[in-house]
């Protein structure tokens, strides 16, 4: 994987840049429409392409582990295959998922036991095996097992949790060098910076990071419930000592708004759930605020879903019909908003690389932020 930062925007830390690796490249600053179980839910791989057109989507170690299980992906020939996406993948650990989902669990220095959400069953976690799952799923960028520590989180605890994680970062590393690649292309590995909401464990895990001289570098543990100042300044600490010539990704984050102050505090990568399942939901992200399309007010308004939007559905379809799809539960409802959000996402992000290479990012980004945060 290479990376090539083109242009820092003189007015805040935003970059815009390219990723390249075996399955083509990665424009940063990029949204990342999370595929968790080998699907972007609701969404056709070629309405993914085609209307939406992201260069790389997520999938997740924890749920495709779980089913269709691990051997299934290797049959397939890998997980690009099997789902008939030739573009990128990045798959998440499952050190987010092992701590969200899963019904019990019990967290050793060695790894982690922990219970199916699906059927009760009980597994193991360690940082080898997940290395060995991640190689088998074959994913493009693949990221460290770490423990993703809960907010609010006590000194002791997010202290003792770095350091834990810290140290499954060398074992990961040691274990992938054993693990050759399964598919014929190269797999970038990122670690995980941990270390809660305290300026210095941050700090002390950004440094513990950057050391490991990986390709990209990740910050988890944000958008756990903190406000999000606390993010943001968390995020400032971790930038400032993240290398400049190698690729962020923030994960789980977040709201439209949140992505652009992340963006002009340097974050390259971003991925969440939000703009796909508040879309089943019935929620809306626009330029202009967000819309809850249940809303009456919307039952007999027969303007586009979103005049200035860029996917097909926001001028095709009327606020009205898609009301109506909502009220009536209709599958298409669903279809509708996820394309429209996530087209809305990427445009967010492409327009923020646009603006940082025409040096106008900041001031964009200003009134972005004041426009958005508007309910319509
Ligand atoms: N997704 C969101 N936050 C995190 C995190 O802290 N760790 C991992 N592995 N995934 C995440």
């Amino acid at each position: 994987m290479k990376f090539d930062l083109l242009h820092t925007d003189i007015n805040s830390k935003a970059r815009a840049g390219v990723i390249t690796t075996d399955h083509g490249v990665i424009e940063t600053p990029i949204f990342m429409p999370v595929g968790t179980a080998g699907t972007v839910k609701g969404v056709h791989q070629r309405e993914l392409k085609d209307d939406i057109n992201p260069d790389i989507i997520l999938g997740n170690t924890y749920h495709l582990y779980l089913r269709p299980k691990t051997e299934i992906l290797e049959k397939a020939g890998g997980l690009h295959k099997f789902m008939n996406w030739d573009r990128n993948i990045l798959t998440d650990s499952g050190g987010f998922q092992v701590y969200s989902l899963s019904g019990r669990r019990k967290i050793k220095e060695e790894g982690v036991k922990f219970k199916s959400h699906i059927d009760g069953s009980y597994h193991f976690f360690s940082p080898e095996n997940v290395m060995e799952i991640q190689r088998t799923i074959g994913a493009d960028i693949i990221m460290a097992f770490d423990e993703c520590t809960p907010y609010p989180c006590d000194y002791r605890y997010a202290q003792r949790s770095m350091h834990m994680t810290h140290r499954w970062l060398d074992r990961c590393i040691n274990h992938l060098e054993k693990v050759p690649t399964k598919y014929g292309y190269d797999q970038a590995f990122f670690p995980i910076v941990q270390g809660s909401t305290f300026k210095d464990l941050r700090a002390q895990s950004a440094e513990y990071i950057a050391n490991a001289g990986a390709v990209g570098n990740a910050i988890g543990g944000l958008s756990v419930g903190e406000p999000a100042e606390e993010m943001y300044e968390m995020c400032e600490v971790v930038t400032n000592i993240l290398p400049k010539d190698k690729p962020r990704y923030l994960m789980g984050v977040g709201t439209p708004i949140n992505i652009l102050e992340n963006i002009a505090l340097g974050i390259d990568m971003f991925d969440c759930v939000m703009p796909t399942r508040n879309a089943r939901n019935g929620m809306l992200f626009t330029s202009e605020g967000f819309i809850n399309i249940k809303n009456k007010k919307w039952a007999d308004d027969y303007s586009p879903i979103d005049p200035m939007g860029n996917t097909w559905v926001d001028t095709d379809y009327s606020k009205a019909y898609l009301r109506h799809l909502f009220v009536a539960d209709e599958y298409l409802g669903k279809q509708i908003a996820t394309i429209h959000n996530l087209g809305f996402y990427m445009w967010l992000v492409r327009e923020a690389r646009r603006q940082i290479i025409a040096g106008t990012f900041y001031a964009w980004k200003e009134k972005m932020v004041k426009q958005m945060a508007t309910r319509l």
